[in-house]
């Protein structure tokens, strides 16, 4: 399978069978993602990491995954101390990380502007999450998760659970579990529902999801929990955020009716959602969650750029 020079912008870009083999490649990195053993398949080529929107987790890991290949990384993390400041476009600054860099990585909050980016690059875009849209290498996280931790994808019951409006890797999840077969459970505040695209986007994969108002009710044989954040920064006004802060959080009251075997999942950042006394059990596994960001992207960025391990 040949990936080199491909561009990441949507889940939907993939097939079953691509996914596979990426999440079988990204299992082959995790002794290089710890750094127990290194390899420099990556030696002189370059990576821009350009983040219009904050983040910890996708843009540490994409520099550590570049980094434990041998690569480097050029980039910035708040776009106020570039020349966009000065009014430049998104597609010139795209062009600039084109000249200077062998794959680019772009986060930004509107919907659609990475594919956008790759329409102005010759090299590799990566999605790290366009506003409300899609999150695509998060994507392949988590379901490399899922099936480190539970030896498969489909036949889960999964619930997701929170803001599903605006959380973009619920929408990229939501798809690629139906893919594989897997049970689907919505859990959110009424005006924060899945969005009917995606809903329609698991029935034409034959998965119908299951909208439930009560979490207790949902926790109780799910396989898998996934918890997501209120996206604050989304919401038009601070009224309708003030109407569903706090309205739902996951503590060990909670998981006590909950499988033994459940794990549950979160992309982070968390708020309040999950209780800290969550992280001390069996059930959390959102930081080895995070952690596989790296073997992940460390085999995304091998394959798009021609450096095979
Ligand atoms: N999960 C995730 O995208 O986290 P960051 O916003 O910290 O990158």
């Amino acid at each position: 399978m040949n990936f080199e020079g491909k561009d990441i912008i949507s889940i939907k870009d993939f097939s079953k069978r691509e996914i596979d083999y990426i999440l079988k490649y990204a299992k082959e990195m995790l002794p290089y993602a710890d750094g127990e053993k290194f390899k420099d398949v990556l030696k002189g080529r370059i990576l821009s990491t350009l983040f219009f929107e904050p983040s910890t987790r996708t843009r540490l890991s994409f520099e550590s995954a570049m980094n434990r290949l041998g690569g480097r990384v050029i980039g910035f993390a708040d776009p106020m101390g570039t020349s966009q400041k000065k009014g430049e476009s998104l597609a010139d600054t795209i062009r600039m990380a084109d000249a200077y860099s062998d794959a680019i990585v772009v986060r930004h909050s509107r919907e659609g502007a990475a594919r956008l980016a790759a329409e102005f690059a010759d090299a590799p875009v990566i999605n790290a999450g366009d506003g409300a849209g899609r999150h695509p290498t998060q994507c392949l996280l988590d379901l490399f998760t899922i099936l480190t931790e539970k030896k498969r994808i489909g036949k889960n019951k999964v619930v997701l659970l929170g803001d599903l409006k605006y959380g973009r890797t619920v929408h990229s999840l939501a798809y690629a579990l139906a893919l594989y077969g897997a049970e689907l459970t919505f859990v959110s505040p009424t005006s924060l529902r899945m969005p009917k695209e995606v809903v329609e986007e698991c029935k034409e994969l034959g998965v119908e999801p299951v909208q439930m108002s009560s979490l207790e009710k949902a926790v109780r044989d799910a396989d898998v929990l996934y918890v997501t954040r209120i996206q604050k920064e989304r919401f038009p006004d601070a009224e309708e955020y003030n109407r569903v802060v706090g309205s739902y959080r996951v503590d060990n009251e909670l998981l006590s009716n909950a499988r033994e075997d459940l794990i549950v999942m979160h992309p982070l950042p968390r708020v309040s959602e999950i209780d800290p006394e969550v992280d001390k059990t069996s059930h959390a596994v959102y930081f080895k969650q995070a952690f596989n960001g790296v073997p992940v992207r460390m085999a995304l960025l091998s394959l798009v750029m021609g450096g095979r391990l």
